[in-house]
C-alpha cells in the first residue's frame, strides 16, 4: 500500500482537546482517551476515520453514550464511525495494549525495565485510537497511573499540574500541554529515573527548569548534556531570537531506541549514547555528537514543533531545516571549516550513493510505503543543503528575515516546504527562479565548468552546464538553479577582488574598487550558461564552489598543478581540503585502473610533498590537517567508478596510507610526541584538534605493522587517561591481525564490560575491521554474551558496522551477503525498522560485478519472498530489486 502526496487531502474531523489516562501495568496498560471532536467545515457529516494498530477495543463512546457494535467498524489498521453526529462531540475510547511485549520500539514500550515511547511517524497509532497525522493539532493532558516503587518519575508534555497518591501503592501525575501539537510530539515516560538539575533564563526573563533523566548510576555523565542544552538555548537565542516557551524542559536517556532522538514537545527522548558522556568512557567523536544531537532536538521546539509539517512528505521542511541549525550551531561552537569537511564527506559518502541508486527520492518524497523507511540522508543531509544554499543567496541578514517571517506567517500551523520557500522569497523580495525543484527532482546534478583567460579584454570566462541523472521514476530532468560560489586567486596565491561579471549580454556590478569582494555567488540555472568577469588581468586560478554552496558533483578543468596551488593557497579553507581530496580522488582511481590491469603500484611524489607540507604547517588547525591527510574514503571512489571493485579499492587506499605512513615516518612520530598532554580532558576545539591530528598519525604509523610502531601505539593505549586516545590507540593496533591485536581487544573488553556502550565501540571496531575473512568472527561476535539482538545500538555497532566493510561485506564467495541476509530475516520478526535499516546495505547490489550480483540478488530473493515480512523490510529490499 503505496501512499502518494498527490492525494494529499485536508482532514474533515480535527481536534480541539485530547485528554489521555494511562493505567500502566506489569501485564498490560490501559489507555483511556476523551476526545473534543469538531467537524473542519460547519454542518458536514460524513465518516471519522481513526488509525489504531495493534490495538485491543475495550469501549467506544460519543457525548458519553456507548456505541453499538453496528455504529463502528474495527479493521487491522482503522476505527471507522460512518455516520458521528453532525457538529461538535466528544469522543471516548479505551483500549489495552502491552508495552511488555512491544519489541518494536514504536508506540509505548519498556526498555531496562522503564516505560517510554516513541510516536514519530506512526507510533502514537499503536497507543490509541487516533487521527494520527500530523495537520491535526490538539491541545493534550495526560494523567500517568502507576505503581509508586516501580515507577517513582512519571512524566509527559508540558507543565506538572496534579500529582498524588492512590490506593494499593500506586500514585498518579496529570500534565498538560498547553501548545497545540499533533500526535507524534506526544511522550510519556515512567520508571526509576533521576536527574540533573539545572536551569536556564530566557532573554526575556523566563526561568526554565532544565532535567536530564538517567537511571541513577548514569547521572553524572550527563554534565556535559546539559552543557549542550544551555548552549543551545542561548544560541538559539542570539542567533535566531528564539526563545524556549515553557518553564520546564526534560530529557530522558534510555538504551533501547531505534535512532539518535526524539523532540516531543518539551519531554526529549534520546538514545542514551547520545547523552551519557565522561572523559574516561566517550570519544570526541562522541562529544560532539551529543551536543549537536542535543541541539538539533532543542532546535525543533521552534522548527517542528511551533510550525510542524502538513503531512509526512514535508518531512525535510523540519529535518532539514534543523540538521541546517545544529550544524551552524556545531560550527559556531567549535571550527566552522572542520565541521563543514565532516558534513561534506557525510553527504558524499552516504547520500550521493543513495541519489544514485534505487532508494533515490526527492527531498520531498512523492510516495511512501512506510514512511519510517524515509527518515534519510536524503531528507535530511541533503534539505539541509538546500536550506544552506537559501542563505548562500541571501546572506545572512536575508536568511534571518526569512526564518523571521516564516515564524510570523506559521506559528501554531503544520505547513509545506513551499510555504518556507514563499517566506524566504516574499522577506527578501527575492528572484528564486526555479528553486523548488530542489525539493521535487532526485539525483546528484553533475556540473561541469571549463574555463578561458582572454588577455586582450582583461576577462575571465567560465562556462557551466549540467545534467542530472535520471532516477526511479524520474527519467528525464530540468536544469537546476545552482548557486556557485567562487574566487579567483592570482599567481601569488591571493583573491582577486571581483569588479564585475558578463553574463547574458549584461555587466553585473559586484563591487566598487573601495569595497573590494572576494567570494561571489554566481547563480547557475540553465542547462549551459557563461559567466565572464571583467578586470581580470592575468590568467587566474578559479577557487570554485566555496563552501560547497550546492550539493552537486563539479568536474572541472583545472590541472593537477592548479590544485596543488589551490591547497596550498585558498583563502577558502573548505576548498583547500577540497583541492587536496580531488587530486587523491584522482590519484586512487588511477591505481584502481593499475590494480585492475595487474601493474605495480607507485605513488606521485608530488602527492607525498603536497601531504607533508599540509602535515608539517604549523599555521594550519590541527583538526584540518588531520583531515587534509585523510583519504577519501572507499566508498567514495567506488561511487565514481563504473563497475565498483571493493578488492581494488582498497588495495589500493590500504597501499596509498602505508606509503605515506612509509615516506612521512619522522614527521608523522615527532606530530605524535609533539601532540601529547598530560593536561586533563577538555572538549574544545583546541584539544580536539590536537587529539584529531595526533590519533590520525598514529593509526598512518601503526598501518605499517612494525613491530616498533606497533609498541607505541601499545604505549599510548596504555598511557592514555581518556577514551578518545585510548580508542584510537586500539583502532590503530587492531588494523593488523595478529596476537597483540586479539590480546589488546580482550584486554579493552575486560576493562569496559560493565559499560554498555563502550562495550558497542568494541563490536563496531571489530565488525568494521578489513582483515580478511573478518565475516566468521563477526558470526561467532552474534553469539557473544554482551549482543542482544533486540537493542538497535547493538545491531547498528555488530550488523551496521560488519557492512561498512566493503572487502567483507561484499566479499567473493557471498559469505557477507549469506550473513545479512540471514540476519535481516530474523531482525524483522523483533524490530521491523531496525531491519529496514540493515537491509539497505543490499541496495546498491547493481553496482558490482555480475558474480557480486546473483549473489546479492538471490538474498534481496529469499528476502521478500519469506513469510510474514514487514512493510519496511518490503519496501527497501522491493524497490532494490526493481529495475531502474
Ligand atoms: N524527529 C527525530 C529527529 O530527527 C527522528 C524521529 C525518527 N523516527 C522514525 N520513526 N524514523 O530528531
Ligand atoms: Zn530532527
Amino acid at each position: 500500500r503505496e501512499i502518494f502526496l498527490k492525494d494529499y487531502k485536508m482532514p474533515d474531523y480535527l481536534f480541539d482537546t485530547v485528554d489521555l489516562k494511562f493505567e500502566l501495568g506489569e501485564e498490560n496498560t490501559i489507555v483511556s482517551s476523551k476526545i473534543a471532536v469538531y467537524p473542519r467545515a460547519a454542518g458536514v457529516s460524513c465518516p471519522l476515520v481513526l488509525h489504531g494498530s495493534e490495538l485491543k477495543l475495550l469501549s467506544i463512546k460519543i457525548d458519553g453514550k456507548e456505541l453499538k457494535k453496528e455504529e463502528f467498524h474495527v479493521d487491522h489498521r482503522h476505527l471507522t464511525l460512518p455516520s458521528p453526529p453532525v457538529g461538535a462531540f466528544t469522543l471516548e475510547i479505551v483500549t489495552e495494549i502491552y508495552p511488555q511485549k512491544n519489541t518494536s520500539l514504536e508506540g509505548l514500550y519498556k526498555s531496562s525495565g522503564n516505560f517510554c515511547t516513541q510516536c514519530e511517524a506512526e507510533g502514537f497509532r499503536k497507543i490509541t485510537f487516533s487521527q494520527d497525522r500530523p495537520d491535526v493539532m490538539a491541545r493534550y493532558t495526560c494523567r500517568i497511573e502507576a505503581d509508586k516503587n516501580l515507577y517513582p518519575v512519571l512524566l509527559s508534555n508540558g507543565n506538572l499540574i496534579e500529582q498524588g497518591n492512590l490506593e494499593g501503592g500506586k500514585h498518579y501525575a496529570l500534565w498538560e500541554d498547553p501548545f497545540k501539537k499533533p500526535s507524534y510530539l506526544f511522550a510519556l515516560v515512567a520508571g526509576q529515573l533521576e536527574c540533573r538539575d539545572d536551569k536556564f533564563v530566557t532573554r526575556s526573563g523566563r526561568e526554565v527548569t532544565l532535567r536530564i533523566w538517567t537511571p541513577s548510576e548514569d547521572v553524572p555523565k550527563t554534565a556535559h548534556a546539559m552543557y549542550s542544552l544551555k548552549a543551545a538555548m542561548k544560541w538559539d537565542e542570539e542567533v535566531f531570537g528564539l526563545e524556549y516557551d515553557l518553564d520546564l524542559f526534560n530529557i530522558v536517556a534510555v538504551p533501547d531506541f531505534n535512532m539518535g532522538a526524539m523532540e516531543n514537545k518539551s519531554l526529549n527522548i534520546f538514545n542514551s549514547k547520545l547523552v551519557l558522556a565522561l572523559p574516561e568512557t566517550a570519544t570526541d567523536g562522541d562529544y560532539a555528537a551529543i551536543l549537536g544531537v542535543i541541539g538539533h532536538e532543542y532546535f525543533h521546539n521552534w522548527t517542528g514543533n511551533r510550525v510542524t509539517c502538513r503531512d509526512w512528505f514535508q518531512l525535510s521542511l523540519k529535518e532539514g531545516l534543523t540538521v541546517f541549525r545544529d550544524q551552524e550551531f556545531s560550527s559556531d561552537m567549535g571550527s566552522r571549516t572542520v565541521k563543514r569537511i565532516v558534513d561534506v564527506s557525510r553527504l558524499r559518502n552516504f547520500q550521493f550513493p543513495q541519489d544514485a541508486g534505487p532508494m533515490a527520492h526527492p527531498v520531498r518524497p512523492h510516495s511512501y510505503i512506510k514512511m519510517d523507511n524515509f527518515y534519510t540522508v536524503t531528507v535530511y543531509e541533503k534539505g539541509a543543503e538546500v536550506v544552506r544554499m537559501y542563505k548562500t543567496l541571501l546572506g545572512s541578514s536575508g536568511f534571518r528575515k526569512g526564518m523571521d517571517l516564516y515564524f510570523k506567517r506559521h506559528d501554531g500551523q503544520a505547513v509545506t516546504c513551499e510555504d518556507f520557500f514563499a517566506a524566504m522569497r516574499d522577506a527578501n523580495d527575492a528572484d528564486m527562479s526555479n528553486f523548488l525543484l530542489w525539493y521535487s527532482q532526485a539525483g546528484t546534478p553533475q556540473v561541469k565548468v571549463t574555463s578561458f583567460h582572454d588577455p586582450d579584454a582583461k576577462t575571465y570566462s567560465l562556462k557551466f552546464s549540467q545534467e542530472v541523472p535520471s532516477t526511479p521514476g524520474q527519467p528525464v530532468k530540468e536544469p537546476m538553479f545552482i548557486p556557485v560560489a567562487i574566487g579567483l586567486l592570482d599567481s601569488s596565491g591571493k583573491d582577486m577582488p571581483l569588479t564585475g561579471v558578463y553574463h547574458d549580454g549584461m555587466l553585473q556590478t559586484i563591487s566598487l574598487p573601495d569595497q573590494p569582494v572576494y567570494t561571489t555567488v554566481l547563480r547557475v540555472t540553465k542547462k549551459e550558461e557563461e559567466f565572464k568577469f571583467a578586470n581580470i588581468p592575468e590568467r587566474p586560478i578559479p577557487s570554485l564552489l566555496r563552501g560547497y554552496s550546492a550539493p552537486v558533483r563539479l568536474d572541472s578543468d583545472l590541472t593537477d598543478s592548479d590544485l596543488f596551488f589551490l591547497l596550498a593557497h585558498d583563502s577558502d579553507e573548505f576548498n583547500r581540503w577540497e583541492a587536496g581530496q580531488i587530486l587523491a580522488r584522482k590519484l586512487m582511481l588511477s591505481l584502481v585502473d593499475d590494480f585492475q590491469q595487474n601493474k605495480s603500484l607507485s605513488l606521485n611524489l608530488k602527492f607525498i610533498e603536497g601531504i607533508r607540507s599540509i602535515l608539517c604547517n604549523s599555521s594550519l588547525d590541527k583538526e584540518f590537517i588531520a583531515k587534509a591527510i585523510t583519504l577519501p574514503g572507499e566508498g567514495e571512489i567506488m561511487d565514481m567508478m563504473a563497475v565498483a571493485d571493493p578488492d581494488a579499492v582498497h588495495a589500493v587506499r590500504s597501499f596509498i596510507k602505508k606509503q605515506i605512513a612509509l615516506s612521512l615516518k619522522e614527521d608523522l612520530l615527532s606530530t605524535v610526541t609533539n601532540s601529547r598532554s598530560s593536561d586533563p580532558y577538555v572538549f574544545d576545539h583546541h584539544n580536539m584538534a590536537r587529539r584529531a591530528l595526533k590519533n590520525t598519525s598514529l593509526a598512518y604509523l601503526a598501518s605499517l605493522d612494525d613491530p616498533e610502531l606497533t609498541n607505541l601505539a601499545l604505549d599510548e593505549y596504555k598511557s592514555a587517561t581518556n577514551m578518545t586516545d585510548q580508542f584510537a590507540a586500539l583502532a590503530a593496533i587492531a588494523q593488523n591481525p595478529g596476537q597483540v591485536r586479539d590480546d589488546v581487544l580482550s584486554d579493552f573488553y575486560t576493562k569496559w564490560r560493565h559499560d554498555f556502550l563502550v562495550v558497542n565501540k568494541w563490536f563496531a571496531l571489530q565488525a568494521m575491521s578489513d582483515i580478511p575473512g573478518n565475516v566468521a568472527n563477526v558470526q561467532k561476535l552474534l553469539s557473544h554474551p554482551a549482543f542482544d539482538l533486540r537493542n538497535p545500538n547493538k545491531v547498528y555497532s555488530l550488523i551496521g558496522g560488519f557492512c561498512g566493510s566493503h572487502v567483507n561485506f561484499h566479499a567473493k564467495d557471498g559469505s557477507g551477503y549469506k550473513f545479512l541476509g540471514e540476519v535481516v530475516l530474523q531482525l524483522d520478526k523483533i524490530n521491523p525498522q531496525v531491519a529496514s535499516r540493515m537491509v539497505s546495505a543490499f541496495s546498491r547490489w547493481r553496482r558490482y560485478d555480475e558474480h557480486r550480483q546473483a549473489l546479492a540478488k538471490a538474498q534481496l530473493e529469499m528476502i521478500v519472498s519469506a513469510n510474514g515480512l514487514s512493510e519496511n523490510v518490503y519496501e527497501i529490499a522491493s524497490k532494490s530489486l526493481a529495475s531502474c
